[in-house]
């Protein structure tokens, strides 16, 4: 496990809170900050960025306009921390360029510190600081912060402000960190691993805040490896594994994508011919998986299969019928599973 220390995750904070800050903060920032107007929220291409032997992303290139939700969804190890990382500023490419509305990471870093909200994927705070002393420790560092109490209230936190921080469980850290990253009222919000930890409560009482911080035109990129939370929150999609976007597009694409539509698996109850199915106006594809028959296709397709195979005297057994899904779309485009595990290391 990476940690970040507190200092680390407070480099993204403007120490000094000058003007330009509540400037940033304050709706339709984008005027008043000329050089971030009009320009995608994000846009980073070609990135590329190696650990000594292991090329952790490898010429990554995508887009995010302001106000979308923008999902990263990939398995343990993809390149999504080490993306992010590179887009804000905390890690330097080895090739490529990112910026963030018009900014470089890396040269305004200034500017950049009162657009953006992080949440890391591994935060920690010294043991002995209280839950409220983080939070109006954060708060300090921006002119026109959010509302605390209602950010603690939001993300289960009110009951809390007087806790150790040693003392709250992994789902808590995780809710508080959550706060931390929009506690400065952002432009733009970058949520690794934003639900890993929660309870499934928890999970989609943190979705239903996203939902609400997007509806005040925040942009957010959300670091996911749980197929359910792309589909739920994002307008669009990055697929990344091995540290390339292997597709890029809206959930519902993606998983139309997949299988070119829905399927139907059953159990014949007696050996046939594919043909009987492939001549089918609904069908473009017939499988065999064991005793299983996995056919692809459109329309009515499920009462054209299970119509014509009555007609030769045949029954469907033991049917199921899907319409094809981000995980599908994933599976096929990449040849592995992600795991929708809990894993907290
Ligand atoms: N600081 C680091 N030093 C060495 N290797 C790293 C470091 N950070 C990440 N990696 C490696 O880079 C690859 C991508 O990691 P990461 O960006 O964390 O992926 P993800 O967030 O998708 O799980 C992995 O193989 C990981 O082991
Ligand atoms: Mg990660």
């Amino acid at each position: 496990m990476r940690t970040y220390m507190a200092g680390e995750a407070s480099m993204l904070r403007p120490k000094g809170a000058g003007e330009t800050i509540s400037k940033a903060v304050s709706r339709g920032a984008g005027a008043h900050l000329g050089r971030t107007a009009g320009r995608p929220a994000v846009q980073i291409t070609h990135l590329r960025k190696t650990y000594g032997p292991v090329t952790a992303v490898d010429d990554v290139s995508l887009s995010v306009a302001e106000g979308e939700i923008f999902g990263i969804l990939g398995p343990n190890g993809a390149g999504k921390t080490t993306t992010v990382e590179c887009a804000i500023g905390l890690r330097v490419p080895d090739a490529g360029t990112v910026s963030l509305f018009g900014l470089d990471p890396q040269s305004d870093r200034r500017e950049i510190h009162e657009i953006v909200g992080v949440q890391l994927q591994s935060s920690a705070f010294p043991a002995k600081l209280r839950v409220g002393e983080i939070l109006d420790m954060y708060r300090s560092f921006y002119r026109q912060p959010a509302d605390v109490t209602e950010l603690a209230e939001a993300l289960g936190l009110a009951g809390k402000r007087r806790d150790y921080y040693r003392s709250l469980s992994g789902g808590q850290r995780q809710r508080l960190s959550v706060a931390l990253a929009l506690i400065g009222r952002p432009k733009i919000a970058v949520l690794d691993e934003m639900t890993a930890g929660l309870d499934p409560q928890g999970r989609r009482d943190a979705w239903n805040l996203i939902e609400r911080v997007r509806e005040r035109g925040v942009t957010i990129v959300l670091v996911t490896h749980f197929m359910e939370e792309a589909e739920r929150l994002c307008d669009r999609v990055a697929l990344i594994d091995g540290g390339r976007i292997v597709a890029l597009d809206t959930p519902a694409s993606l998983a139309a994508r997949a299988r070119g539509g829905k399927s139907i698996r059953f159990l014949p109850s007696a050996p046939f011919d594919d043909r009987l199915l492939t001549g089918l106006a609904e069908v473009t594809r017939v499988e065999r998986e064991g005793r299983h028959v996995v056919v692809t296709g459109t329309g009515e397709l499920a009462s054209a299969v299970i119509l014509t195979l009555h007609a030769a005297g045949l029954e469907a057994r033991d049917v199921r019928l899907d319409a094809s899904t981000l995980e599908d779309a994933f599976v096929r485009l990449t040849g592995t599973h992600l795991n929708e595990e809990e894993e907290q290391s």
